[in-house]
């Protein structure tokens, strides 16, 4: 049997609640998940790579769920990996013309490859990373927002 792989590709950085939503409603749909972190080298994260891969599999433990690294094309890492389908969550009306351009850009690069979006959960559509770290940095509470590891880990990395 063919197994249908789709590919949850971003930076984690790190992992929230939107992100996980989509992956356990991506697992009910998939036979398996790759989030697929990607490395690169001219951004700057909070947390390393191997901090954010021990995140996610703190937050998320599915044996169809897999977690791994790439760099350079997204398309080329499916190939790879015999994935046709990339995963992807639209929140807002914002994330339209961006999720828009990869989706054609990648069908473009590999027209056996689709983009699938999901919509999260109501409460997660305003969320992101980048809120999540500005908010924990001065002291606002996003307990509900992600999970308990992800929470600690924000702490004592940001020696709150
Ligand atoms: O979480 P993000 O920042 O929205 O994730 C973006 C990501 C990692 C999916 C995208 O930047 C990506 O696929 N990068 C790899 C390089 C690539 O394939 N670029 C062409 C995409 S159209």
């Amino acid at each position: 049997m063919n197994k249908k792989i789709a590919v949850y590709a971003g930076s984690f950085d790190p992992i929230h609640n939107g992100h996980i939503d989509i992956i356990k409603r991506g697992l009910k749909i998939f036979d398996e998940i790759i989030v697929a972190i990607l490395i690169n080298e001219e951004k700057k994260y909070l947390f390393s790579i191997e901090e954010r891969i021990k995140l996610i599999k703190k937050s998320i433990n599915n044996k169809n769920l897999k977690v791994e690294t790439f760099s350079g094309l997204l398309v080329d890492f499916m190939k790879m990996k015999n994935a046709k389908v990339i995963l992807r969550g639209l929140r807002a009306v914002s994330d339209f013309e961006y999720e828009f351009q990869m989706a054609l850009m990648n069908h473009h690069l590999n027209p056996e490859i689709e983009t699938f979006f999901m919509v999260p959960k109501e409460e997660y559509t305003y969320l992101s990373s980048k809120l999540v770290k500005e908010v924990v940095k001065f002291g606002g509470d996003v307990s509900s927002l992600i999970p308990e590891v992800v929470h600690q880990a924000l702490k004592n990395k940001l020696k709150f």
